[in-house]
């Protein structure tokens, strides 16, 4: 690497020098080796405050090599404008799910109200600046058989953030006043695209009978949907005409689809967007989540808490104390076996853990477990992929824990705690060795500081150690290159 670097700038200089043959270039030459000796030597002393910033630098500019496109620098925070879609009358309820992501004076947006929140004011620090969407009630008065009464309020938004913030943007975010962000991981995956391009990335319904009923290739509003700049720019003028053309789809974010496609746009698939038309208890669906950093949660109010014994608002808050430290990491799957007992452990880092007296293989284990009821129960099969039935066989049926706690151990290593929620009930698994893990109840986990480096791979794992019965230690780290999990 150092020697490419090298001999690039090396070549570079000399044709310089050669075309011209000036004493000024000679100059150059000598000073700029100069500079990227004294580089490579700060780079490379451990000692030196410096270093780290030299590495991070050398790494950027590695990271922005290998990108296919080359931005000047880094998208952050400060590149996204959020736009989420409220109404006065839920205010009440949906603010304490918007004030569980939004960080004042860093994020930046607003919320859409469809009337002056007399009630609430003065307005909350906490929440997004609010805006009252402009009454068009009367230019679309016919162009509006929308079974979603706000439907072309909501479309709207989009159009009515760009008009409000549109210096240094790369990327508009419209979201639902009930929706959950994991802004860092927004950040890092919008990041990995051209926003000078046009984009439309988000996820459709987990509910087939949803995708049915309005499009499998339509980012779903309550997952929230990421826009880049240019396509926005392009979107909006004629935004007020298309929406005339679709009268009768169901919601905005249908109409914003059938824009964006008038433009030759198709939707970009992003994991961790979540619409969560599901209903009941998710433990199964979040314990078993893709390979994708979470970006987002909606429908939080519908289903069950996400956690046992806790209510809604104190289970997003739990969630998210996670999410601080290790968002990369956060519901992100690792799968390892205790061989001496037959155990298989899953570990849905920041939720949940999960231990199965026999050896079941990461085929089998990266399926949710079914906990839920899809949306709409009028498509058969119900979901968008694969999921296990709850079972009562003892060798099928896991040992459940919950995310308790998490800590910094020291400058490496997060320790995250889960503990069991209730006992199995069920006898030992005897067709594997009669091994009961009924004495567990804490599992540690040991991950690293560093944020996860997305290699287009789940990481591994190890069970360390047992303390004592009850406990049980397990590091999770990188795999080895040929590392297989069976
Ligand atoms: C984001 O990057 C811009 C440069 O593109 C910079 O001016 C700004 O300070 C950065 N914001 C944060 C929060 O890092
Ligand atoms: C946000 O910025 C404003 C103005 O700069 C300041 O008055 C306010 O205290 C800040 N709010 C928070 C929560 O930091
Ligand atoms: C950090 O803490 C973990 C867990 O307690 C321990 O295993 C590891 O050795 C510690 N590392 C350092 C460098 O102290
Ligand atoms: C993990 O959580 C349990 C239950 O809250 C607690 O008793 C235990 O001390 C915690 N362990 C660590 C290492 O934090
Ligand atoms: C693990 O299970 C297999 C059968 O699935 C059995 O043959 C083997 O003896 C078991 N190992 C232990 C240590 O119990
Ligand atoms: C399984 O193990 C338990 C406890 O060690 C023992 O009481 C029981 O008899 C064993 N069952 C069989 C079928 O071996």
């Amino acid at each position: 690497m150092k020697m490419v670097e090298f001999t690039v700038l090396q070549t570079k200089l000399k044709s310089l020098f050669d075309k011209t043959g000036g004493v000024l270039f000679k100059s150059l030459l000598i000073t700029g080796l100069a500079f990227y000796l004294l580089l490579i030597f700060f780079a490379n002393q451990p000692c030196c405050q410096s270093s780290e910033l030299l590495t991070s630098l050398r790494h950027r500019w590695v990271w922005n090599a290998r990108r296919s496109f080359s931005v000047a620098s880094a998208t952050n925070i400060s590149h996204i404008v959020f736009g989420v879609t409220g109404s006065t009358n839920t205010w009440r309820s949906r603010r304490h799910y918007i004030e569980e992501w939004w960080q004042p004076n860093i994020t930046r947006g607003f919320v859409w109200l469809d009337r002056i929140p007399s009630e609430y004011l003065p307005w909350s620090p906490s929440s997004p600046p609010y805006h009252v969407s402009a009454d068009t009630a009367g230019e679309f008065k016919d162009y509006s058989r929308h079974g979603m009464p706000h439907a072309i309020r909501m479309t709207r938004v989009i159009l009515e953030t760009f008009k409000e913030a549109n210096e240094n943007v790369r990327w508009y975010v419209i979201t639902d006043d009930d929706t959950v962000v994991i802004v860092d991981n927004l950040v890092e995956v919008v990041g990995r695209y051209d926003h000078n391009k046009y984009y439309y990335i988000g996820g459709n319904s987990e509910s087939i009978g949803a995708n049915y009923e309005n499009s499998f290739e339509m980012a779903f509003g309550g997952g929230g949907y990421a826009l880049s700049f240019s396509l926005v720019q392009a979107l909006v003028i004629n935004l007020d005409e298309c929406i005339k053309r679709y009268p009768t789809l169901y919601g905005s974010d249908h109409v914003l689809q059938s824009c964006i496609l008038e433009l030759g746009v198709s939707l970009t698939h992003e994991k961790g967007f979540h619409q969560i038309d599901l209903v009941r208890n998710i433990w199964g669906f979040l314990s078993a989540h893709p390979q994708a950093p979470l970006i987002s949660l909606h429908h939080i109010d519908v289903v069950e808490p996400i956690f046992p014994s806790m209510d809604r608002h104190q289970s997003l808050e739990h969630l998210m104390k996670g999410a601080e430290v290790d968002s990369s990491r956060l519901l992100q799957q690792v799968i390892c076996y205790h061989k001496k007992s037959n155990w298989s452990f899953s570990i849905s880092w920041g939720y949940s853990a999960q231990i199965y007296e026999k050896i079941h293989p990461p085929s089998f284990l990266q399926k949710p477990l079914q906990t839920f009821l899809p949306w709409s129960n009028r498509a058969r099969p119900g979901f968008m992929f694969n999921t296990r039935p709850l079972s009562n066989d003892p060798c099928e049926a896991p040992h459940v824990f919950f995310f308790r706690s998490v800590e910094r151990a020291n400058r490496t290593q997060v320790i995250t705690n889960y503990s069991r929620s209730s006992p199995r009930k069920l006898p030992t698994c005897l067709s594997s060795g009669n091994h009961s893990a009924d004495s567990i109840s804490e599992i540690r986990v040991l991950s690293p500081v560093k944020r996860l480096n997305w290699v287009g791979r789940r990481e591994c794992c190890d069970i360390v150690r047992f303390h004592g019965f009850n406990v049980a230690e397990v590091r999770v780290r990188g795999c080895r290159n040929d590392e297989i999990v069976a």
